[in-house]
C-alpha cells in the first residue's frame, strides 16, 4: 500500500520531484536543514547507507578473509588477505577473479570481476563499526591511505573499484543510488564542515 501511495506521488510530481534515486536521497533533499552541522551529520547518515552495504563492506572486512553475497557469509574458499592484501601465494585473488564480472555457466551468479581486485587494507576495515566510527576512520589520514577529504570525494566519486557497486554482476544487489549520488553527497558532507555522527 505504501509502495502504491508513492508510486501514486511520484506520478503526479514528475520525475524532477523525484529526490530518491535507487533508495538514496540526493543531496539537494538535505538543503533544507538550516543548521550547517545538522545538515553535515544527516548528509554522512545517507553516505552511510551506501557504506553498510554488503557490495563495499565485503572487501572492507576486519578479519583476514573477504565476505561474499547478500547476505555476507565468509567467502568460500576461506582465502587469506597475504601480506598485500591481495592473497597468499599461490592463491591470490586474480586466480579466480578477472577484470570484469563473470557469468556462471548455469545462467544463475557471476564471480565478481575488476582490475584490481583486492581487499582493502585491514585499518580501513567498516565491518561491525557504528556510522559515526565509520565517519571518523574516513578522516583519519592514519587509517584512509593519507587521504585529506578532496582525495576521499574523489575516491569515491571516481574509483573503478567503488563504481563496480553498482555493477555487481548477477546475483548481487547493487549499492544504493549512484556514484554520482554518492559523489554529491561525499561532497555536501565536506562543504558542511564533514561533521561526523555522534555513537
Ligand atoms: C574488491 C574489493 C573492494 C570493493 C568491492 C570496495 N572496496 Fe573500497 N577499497 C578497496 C581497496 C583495495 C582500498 C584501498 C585502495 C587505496 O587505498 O588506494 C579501498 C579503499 C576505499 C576507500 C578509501 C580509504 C578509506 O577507507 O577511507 C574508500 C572511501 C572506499 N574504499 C570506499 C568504498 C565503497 C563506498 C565501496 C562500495 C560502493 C567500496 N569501497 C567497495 C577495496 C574494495
Ligand atoms: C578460488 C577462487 C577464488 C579466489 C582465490 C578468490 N575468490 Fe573471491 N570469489 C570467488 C567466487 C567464485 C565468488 C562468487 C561467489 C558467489 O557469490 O557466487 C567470489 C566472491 C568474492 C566477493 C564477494 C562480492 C560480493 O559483494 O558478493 C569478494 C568481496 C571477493 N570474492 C573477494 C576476494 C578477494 C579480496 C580475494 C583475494 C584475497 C579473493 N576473493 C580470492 C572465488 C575466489
Amino acid at each position: 500500500m505504501k509502495r502504491m501511495i508513492l508510486a501514486l506521488g511520484l506520478a503526479l510530481t514528475g520525475p524532477a520531484m523525484a529526490e530518491t534515486v535507487n533508495g538514496l536521497k540526493t543531496a539537494d533533499e538535505f538543503e533544507g536543514i538550516e543548521n550547517e552541522a545538522e545538515r553535515s551529520v544527516a548528509v554522512f547518515q545517507e553516505v552511510f547507507k551506501v557504506i553498510e552495504s554488503p557490495r563495499c563492506l565485503n572487501c572492507h572486512p576486519k578479519g583476514d578473509t573477504p565476505l561474499q553475497g547478500d547476505d555476507m557469509q565468509q567467502h568460500m574458499p576461506p582465502v587469506q588477505r597475504g601480506a598485500a592484501d591481495f592473497g597468499a601465494p599461490g592463491m591470490y585473488c586474480t586466480t579466480c577473479h578477472g577484470s570484469a564480472n563473470v557469468a556462471y555457466t548455469s545462467g544463475k551468479g557471476s564471480i565478481p570481476g575488476h582490475s584490481p581486485w583486492q581487499l582493502a587494507p585491514v585499518e580501513m576495515a567498516w565491518v561491525g563499526l557504528s556510522v559515526g566510527e565509520v565517519c571518523e576512520q574516513l578522516k583519519d589520514p592514519a587509517r584512509n591511505g593519507d587521504r585529506d577529504l578532496d582525495e576521499i570525494h574523489e575516491h569515491m566519486a571516481e574509483d573503478g573499484l567503488v563504481g563496480w557497486g553498482w555493477h555487481p554482476g548477477d546475483g548481487r544487489t547493487p549499492a544504493p543510488g549512484t556514484q554520482e549520488v554518492l559523489g554529491d553527497l561525499v561532497q555536501a558532507w565536506i562543504d558542511t564542515g564533514a561533521i561526523c555522527p555522534q555513537g
